[in-house]
This record gives C-alpha cells, structure tokens and sequence, in this order.
C-alpha cells in the first residue's frame, strides 16, 4: 500500500496491521477451541462467594484472569487505538501490553503513541513490547519510555519470512533473550504471534531462562494473511494455516507447565475460549484483535461492560463447574476431539 503523504513506511504498515486485523475479526467464524468440551457433571458443592478468578504470573497477582495483548503504536492513527484500550485497562484493571515499541526508538516523534498507554493509565500493569533482534539496551529504553512493568518480546520468524523488508537472520535471537531475562529488572514474557509454540522450542526458552510464556496460536488475527494482504508480489498465502492453534499450543505447553508461567492468546473469541484456555492450564488469557474491534465498533464504555459481563460468565461457570479457583479449574474434567484430538495422539500428548 502506498502511504499516505506525511507518513513513513512504518507508520502506514502499522495503520494497515490495525485495518487489516480488524477485518479478520469480522470474518473469524470457527475456532480449535470448539474441539474442547467440559464434562457436565450434576453436582457442585460451591457458593458463588467461594469463586476467586484471581491468578499470578510474571511475579504479580491479577483479579481478572485475562488481559489486553500487544497490538499497537507508532502512528497517530494507532494512537487513538492504543488511548481507547488504555482507558479500558485502567477502567476494569485489566492489564495491557502496547505494540512493538521499535517504531519510537528509531523515531521518537512517535512516541507519543505509546506513551498515551502509560498516561493514561498511570496505576495500571502495562507491558512494554519488543522483537527479539532487540539488545539489553534497547528493551530498557522500551521499559524506561512506558514505565512498564514487565517486557513482552515476541517471536514472529513466519511474519518476518512473508515481509518482503522482514528480518532474515534470526542468530542473535537466542543470546538477546539470556540478557534481557537476565539483567532487564522488570519480568519477561516470550511470545509468540498467532503462530503458537511447540515443546521444544518452550524447552530451549526454558533454557534461556525464560519464566513466562504467551503461546499466543493460530486461530485468531493471522500476521501471514495480513502481511500477504499488503502486497501483491511474493504471495505467500500457501502459508495462511501456518502454525499451532491456541489449544495445541496449549497441550504442547503440559509438560514445561510446572517450570514455566504459560499464557494463552490467539483467536480467543469469548468467555468460554477464555475459560477452556484456563482450564488447559493457562495462568491467563490475552486478548487482541477482538479488544480492537470492541473499541473499534462498540466504544470504551460499552467494551468495558463487555469485560465486566465476561467476569461475571466465567465466574458462573466456575460454579457450574464446580471449581473454586483456577488451580481446581485444572483439574476439571476435559474432552478434546476433531483435530485436535488427532494432533495430541500424533504429539503423544496425555
Ligand atoms: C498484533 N500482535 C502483536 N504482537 C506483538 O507481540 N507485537 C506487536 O507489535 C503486535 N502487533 C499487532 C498488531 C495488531 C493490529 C494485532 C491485532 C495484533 C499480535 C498479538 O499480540 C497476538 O499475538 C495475535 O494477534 C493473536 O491474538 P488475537 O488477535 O487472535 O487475539
């Protein structure tokens, strides 16, 4: 697309994420997350009062167990975006991570954009956000300029691969990681973009010392669609299913569940995603591209009722389910089938 006239390349390719996420949002039908099913049992031996939701991760406590994920910044377009969410975070305290804050450190008229996040929401938990080609040096600039609290960096080798002016040499990415998790002095989230993760590579995060992951699947906003969608040349649209769903990406996550703080995000639609991905093990659930289309459509007072009517749902169905918090959540009776099933017995997954 061409940019507007007083825009540089990377503040239009971050307006074109936005427009083109949103219209994923509007096509986004059938989800991985169909293919799990809770067992219904008669009895629960709970009182509503007994439901807690809260959770942990990253070090902190949290009253609500899903947040607003990484998404935007970098051009006064995005700026609204990232203002309207802020003010959605601050108003139910869920927390928020802004967009890849690399725009404003090579541009800092930009970083206002981002800052809005932090001004908005001056008491709130805000993640800052970062490529993993970022050094030590540069995540601290990215912490310093949203006074964040904790640091996602994310991994997106397949978006880079379909951007014509992607990255293409990813070597450096394993040692940046050591230090940052090492030396940065506010938590570090590894995750992933739509694409999701597999054991071994939570394994080799584990080994890089790494505490908290986001497998952040398939199934939602698809950075290879969008990306193809940019251009016309080099269509790499064979690629559109590329990845693990949310719920495989989850089953993967079993066995390092003990070792690592797991996160859930892509293609989460409502509640009930929310509660499986839970149930699967998730300390908490993030939200993208559906916040942004809230905001987008519906405003921030009536996304704020949203989050409050989501709360409400998924601590009713706590109490259906007969769970009082989320580690007997874990612990609930789960049928998984269709592909998903057939992924678990082709990974030999229990
Ligand atoms: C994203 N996502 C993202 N992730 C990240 O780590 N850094 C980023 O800068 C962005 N940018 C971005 C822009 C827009 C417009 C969207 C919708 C998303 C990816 C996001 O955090 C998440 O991993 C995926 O979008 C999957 O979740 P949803 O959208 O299916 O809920």
């Amino acid at each position: 697309m061409i940019p507007n006239n007083n825009q540089t390349l990377d503040s239009q390719r971050k307006d074109d994420h936005v427009n083109l996420a949103l219209e994923q949002q509007a096509a986004m039908k059938h989800s991985a997350f169909d293919d799990v099913r809770f067992v219904h049992h008669s009895f629960s031996d709970l009182s509503m009062q007994q439901v807690d939701l809260s959770t942990e991760w990253a070090g902190h406590s949290f009253n609500l167990p899903f947040y607003i994920n990484g998404m935007t910044g970098g051009s006064a377009y995005t700026k609204q975006f990232n203002q309207k969410l802020a003010e959605v975070a601050r108003e139910t305290g869920l927390a928020m991570a802004s967009g890849s804050v690399s725009a404003a450190l090579k541009d800092p008229s930009v970083s206002d954009s981002f800052t809005i996040i932090r001004e908005v929401n001056p008491n709130g938990f805000v993640m800052a956000n970062l490529g993993a080609h970022h050094n030590l040096e540069n995540a601290k600039r990215a912490v310093d300029l949203l006074k964040a609290d904790a640091l996602q960096i994310h991994l997106n080798v397949p978006q880079e691969v379909v951007m014509p002016e992607g990255d293409r040499d990813y070597r450096s990415w394993p040692d940046n990681i050591a230090d940052i998790v090492s030396d940065l002095g506010v938590p570090v989230i590894l995750k992933e973009v739509g694409f999701g993760m597999s054991r071994e590579t939570m394994e080799q995060l584990v080994r890089l010392g790494v505490q908290t992951i986001d497998v952040s699947g398939r199934g939602g906003t698809n950075f290879v669609k969008i990306e193809n969608d940019r251009r016309d040349r080099l269509d790499f649209s064979d690629l559109n299913g590329w990845g693990q769903t949310t719920p495989e990406s989850l089953l993967e996550s079993l066995s390092v569940q003990r070792t690592l703080d797991v996160l859930a995000s892509g293609g989460i639609r409502h509640y009930t995603d929310i509660i499986k991905a839970l149930a699967f093990g998730a300390k908490a659930t993030g939200l993208s591209g559906k916040f942004l289309a809230s905001v987008h459509e519906k405003g921030v007072a009536d996304t704020v009722q949203t989050v409050r009517d989501w709360e409400s749902a998924i601590r009713h169905m706590m109490l259906m389910l007969g769970c009082s918090n989320l580690a007997e959540l874990r612990r609930t009776n789960i049928v998984i089938s269709g592909e998903l099933r057939s992924w678990a017995e082709a990974r030999q997954i229990d």
